[in-house]
């Protein structure tokens, strides 16, 4: 598979007009995403877990115009204008539009509303971009029915990595993979693939409870800190480290054996960290209360023996990592133990969850 796979030939159809809503997931990376190349080709292979939960929904409604000089849109979240996304969606536009010719002929009303508060310091890019990637690749296929739903939903990938590269990773469930590794054939830098071979019980329905420590805008936009891997004096080992995570992660998923997983992802986490306190400019996003919950997390599981753990992405935001059949316990002692260090007590519970789902033709 190259680029040129998704350059489309001439559409069979004509269509004026019309209206297509996905919901589409946000995604929790077990091995991170950090540090790209040219065109969002990532540095190295990355995993993660579907949510079920956080998700984006976005309605594109289109009709066809006659001026094909210029792109014409605009954006709307929980049904207020957003002139302040434009640059981000027009930039999406120019990227893609050699793989959708059609973007000029059509003005489009995007409609994007997210099931976790806007200002919750969740990312919204994976499942607002993968959101809008589908709702555009749903305008395709009624330009080219005869389309393949493996083919859409590669494709609907590879567009969503172009506005965002962890929202190739949001397409399906419920463990994906993005980025080349000769540890799964089929992966590609392209575009995301679900994890292949075979998973263990214990990883069923994972559950994921987000704690909002820091709701706060972002201090470095993930753009920014990909770039400070650029010269970072760290950055080769840290590539290879992924790639030998990945080594060790297959035989980890295959047989179930939690306390491995535990120590792999939380040493993923505290490494995309590490990289942003030891690039040039450094920076800190963890806070006060994000290490306070990471101590009482270990001193929990010492205590237990129960499998509790934490995942990190660029932010101060603990995702709190456990099996379904712990669930119990460890949700009571989140709420009385964990929640008091979130900004206005603010968590949400997920699990892994199934992909995006095409709410309207
Ligand atoms: C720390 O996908 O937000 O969450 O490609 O610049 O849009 P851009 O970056 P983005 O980076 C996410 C980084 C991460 C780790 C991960 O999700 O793998």
């Amino acid at each position: 598979m190259t680029e040129q796979n998704f350059i489309p030939k001439a559409y069979s159809n004509t269509i004026e007009s019309g209206k297509v809503t996905w919901e589409s997931p946000s995604n929790i990376a077990l091995i991170k995403y950090w540090g790209k190349k040219k065109d969002q080709i990532p540095e190295n292979p990355s995993i993660s877990f579907t949510l079920n939960n956080c998700k984006t929904i976005t309605s594109l409604t289109f009709s066809k115009k006659e001026n094909t000089t210029n792109f014409e849109f605009e954006v709307y979240l929980d049904g207020e204008k957003k002139d302040d996304f434009k640059p981000k969606i027009e930039t999406f536009f120019n990227r893609v539009e050699v793989y959708l010719p059609f973007l000029r002929n059509y003005k489009f009303k995007i409609e994007t509303k997210n099931t976790f508060p806007h200002s919750s310091g969740i990312a919204s890019s994976a499942s607002g971009m993968s959101a809008l990637a589908l709702c555009l690749m749903s305008l395709k296929r009624q330009l080219n029915p005869d389309m393949p739903d493996a083919y859409f939903n590669q494709k609907a990938s590879f567009l969503a990595r172009l506005g965002s590269g962890s929202a190739c990773r949001s397409i399906e469930g419920d463990l994906i993979v993005w980025g080349r590794t000769g540890v799964i054939e089929e992966s590609t830098d392209l575009f995301g693939v679900k994890y292949p071979y075979k998973v263990h019980e214990n990883f069923k329905e994972y559950q994921d409870t987000i704690l909002l420590v820091d709701k706060g805008e972002k201090q470095v936009s993930s753009t920014v800190g990909h770039n400070l891997m650029h010269n970072h004096p760290y950055a080769k080992n840290r590539f290879q480290q992924a790639h030998d995570n990945f080594k060790a992660l297959k035989p980890i998923l295959e047989s179930g054996n939690l306390e491995a997983f535990i120590q792999l992802i939380e040493s993923e986490a505290l490494t995309l960290h590490a990289m942003m306190m030891t690039s040039m400019p450094y920076f800190i996003l963890m806070k006060p209360n994000t290490l306070e919950i990471i101590n009482k997390i270990w001193k929990f599981r010492q205590e237990t023996g129960l499998h509790i753990s934490f995942t990190l992405d660029a932010g101060a935001n603990v995702h709190v990592l456990y099996p379904k059949n712990e669930a119990s316990v460890i949700l009571e002692f989140i709420k009385n133990e964990l929640v008091a260090y979130c900004q206005n007590g603010h968590y949400i519970c997920d699990q892994i969850g199934m992909g995006a789902k095409q709410l309207t033709m």
